[in-house]
């Protein structure tokens, strides 16, 4: 079984930065990406719009020429959001949209996730007039839902979790308060934020990772399979059933792939683990293998459809982004997975990290 798809989006991936960085970009092309969204979670941040503004960190110009210098100058278009930080102003929206530089910014949680150490709570923004000028000028915001400095059972435990608690609390709020903000629930993971997204506006969309379409928590603990560890975390069957069904629905336009990729050369240290799943080159499989587990007969024209809406259509939708012209084919065929080998070291594929040396779908390559 072949089908052919456009091109397609991956609309949340880590590209990182220097001698590694051109391999993460071959590794997305590889798999048939028209282009991505890349994280500004970098080292340093991407907290300035322009390369003339004050302060430290990369900007959204020179990080996006970084990308384009490094393989990315072959996606037919891509965005780079800025690091929403304490030193965010309306000004710098205004004006980085305004010279349409700027079409995104990122909040994360403070300390709540890989390089999160630059961020400020949510209430800054709301306060200090930065989610005030992106909704006035169309910028959207992609938000990593989870509430921060949580500890124990309050940050993942049997009643609740921190994103719970951000969807419950948290994002009420912001839509309230902002009722035009265009807003991407990042990586999902919960019932409650999948509801959330379903029963909110047009302009409040999600993505799901191939991860948390597949996996639950059981399946991380059980030999502890620490590939599996990504933030936010895993969840449960109830969970994972509501995030197959939002990405499944007939009429699902809201929900879309960001696969949140994110490469580390060293996952587990002496002390702990890297958060991050890594599924260059084999996230559109990935997808098609959860739709299946999803109960999707990817053999039937509906069924592509559904998926199609879901890899390849709502996301540039959802962006305004170019729609490809080119195509590329997933096949019902096993392909075996390799670790991708850069110039900082070998990365471990999701599949492999997790004991599967194949995986029943393949991509033609590019
Ligand atoms: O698992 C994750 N890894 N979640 C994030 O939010 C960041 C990412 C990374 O950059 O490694
Ligand atoms: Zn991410």
């Amino acid at each position: 079984m072949k089908i052919e798809l456009p091109k397609w989006y991956d609309l949340h991936v880590h590209l990182r930065q220097g001698g590694a960085m051109e391999s993460f970009i071959k590794a997305q092309i590889s798999m048939g990406c028209a282009g991505v969204l890349a994280m500004p979670n970098t080292s340093p941040p991407v907290t300035k719009v322009f390369e003339s503004d004050t302060g430290d960190g990369w900007s959204v110009e020179s990080y996006a020429d970084m990308i384009r210098k490094a393989g990315g100058s072959a996606f037919l278009d891509f965005i780079v959001p800025l690091y929403l930080c304490g030193k965010t102003t309306p000004e710098m929206i205004e004006n980085g949209a305004n010279k349409k530089v700027l079409r995104a910014c990122k909040y994360y949680p403070p300390h709540g996730t890989t390089g999160a150490q630059s961020a400020a709570p949510l209430e800054t923004y709301i306060n200090n007039g930065v989610f005030a000028a992106m909704e006035k000028t169309g910028v959207v915001l992609c938000i990593h839902g989870e509430e921060h400095g949580l500890s124990g059972e309050n940050y993942f435990g049997r009643d609740g979790n921190a994103e719970e608690t951000f969807y419950k609390k948290r994002m009420p709020e912001i839509v309230k308060k902002f009722p035009k903000l265009k807003i991407v629930c990042e990586h999902i993971t919960t019932k409650i934020a999948a509801d959330f997204v379903q029963k909110s506006g047009p302009n409040v969309a999600a993505t799901i990772t191939p991860q948390h379409l597949l996996f639950t928590t059981g399946d991380m603990v059980q030999g502890f399979k620490y590939h599996l560890y990504c933030l936010p975390l895993l969840k449960f069957d109830r969970d994972r059933e509501a995030l197959r069904a939002a990405a499944t629905a007939a009429n699902n336009t809201k929900f879309f792939a960001g696969t949140d990729s994110a490469p580390h050369v060293k996952k587990a240290t002496d002390c702990g683990c890297a958060a991050g799943c890594f599924t260059g080159g084999y996230a559109p499989q990935l997808y098609a293998q959860g739709f299946e587990a999803a109960g999707l007969n990817l053999s039937d024209g509906k069924a592509q459809e559904i998926f199609k809406r879901f890899l390849c259509t709502n996301g540039p939708a959802f962006y305004s982004l170019p729609a490809p012209k080119e195509t590329f084919t997933l096949e019902k065929q096993e392909q075996s997975v390799t670790p991708l080998q850069t110039p900082d070291g070998a990365v471990t594929p999701l599949p492999l990290g997790v004991g599967h040396s194949t995986i029943p779908w393949s991509v033609q390559k590019f």
